[in-house]
């Protein structure tokens, strides 16, 4: 495993909040299972293409156990009512040599905040250290958050439109 596996910073956000970027752990399901409960359809819809109620115990098997090379997953924590609280994620898969595909998501109530791009920059430091040269996603056309995330990376980034989706591809070296 990758020293990603213990990857941890913490930083402020604009509201002043302070947030955890740290490598998703085993022990994190019932916060990722809470994390997904509190997201809205929009949000759902946007993140995985289509109406998700919810997830098989295969697709959590997937999403949780991740082995930091060609498979990596950082989560954001914050502090609500003393207890620390996954609001996001964000993972990147290995599709061949030198090459991931990105997705993210962020619980509405702590999106607009940073988070998406404190997400974006951690994990493409990840990626790069790794020697990987390219992270690659599939956006919708109207997700302009998202779309502002890799326009403010500040990478390289190429867009492509097909049929109602955008390709996004991001030169990290
Ligand atoms: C996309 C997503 C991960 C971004 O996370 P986030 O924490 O909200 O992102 P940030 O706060 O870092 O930045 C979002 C940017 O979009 C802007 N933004 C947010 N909502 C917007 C809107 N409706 N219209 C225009 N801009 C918007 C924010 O202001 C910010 O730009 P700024 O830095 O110039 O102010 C989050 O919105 C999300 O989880 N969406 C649902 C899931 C999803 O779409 N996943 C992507 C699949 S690859």
């Amino acid at each position: 495993m990758s020293e990603a596996a213990n990857y941890s910073v913490v930083e402020a956000l604009r509201n002043g909040l302070r947030i955890e970027i740290r490598a998703l752990r085993l022990d994190d399901r019932a916060g990722v299972l809470a994390a997904v409960d509190r997201s809205s359809a929009q949000s759902l819809y946007r993140r995985f293409f289509g109406l998700k109620r919810g997830f098989t115990e295969q697709e959590k098997a997937f999403f949780l156990n991740v082995d930091f090379v060609n498979h990596v997953a950082l989560v954001a924590v914050v502090e609500e009512g003393g207890r620390q609280v996954i609001v996001g994620g964000g993972r990147y898969i290995v599709l061949q040599p030198g090459k991931a595909e990105v997705a993210f998501a962020v619980v509405d109530q702590h999106q607009g905040q940073g988070i998406g791009a404190a997400l974006m920059h951690h994990l493409a430091a990840i990626a790069r250290g790794a020697g990987l040269n390219e992270l690659i996603a599939e956006v919708l056309p109207d997700n302009v958050p998202m779309l502002k995330v890799f326009e403010k990376s500040g990478f390289h980034v190429s867009t492509k439109r097909d049929s109602g989706v955008m390709h996004i591809a991001l030169r990290l070296f």
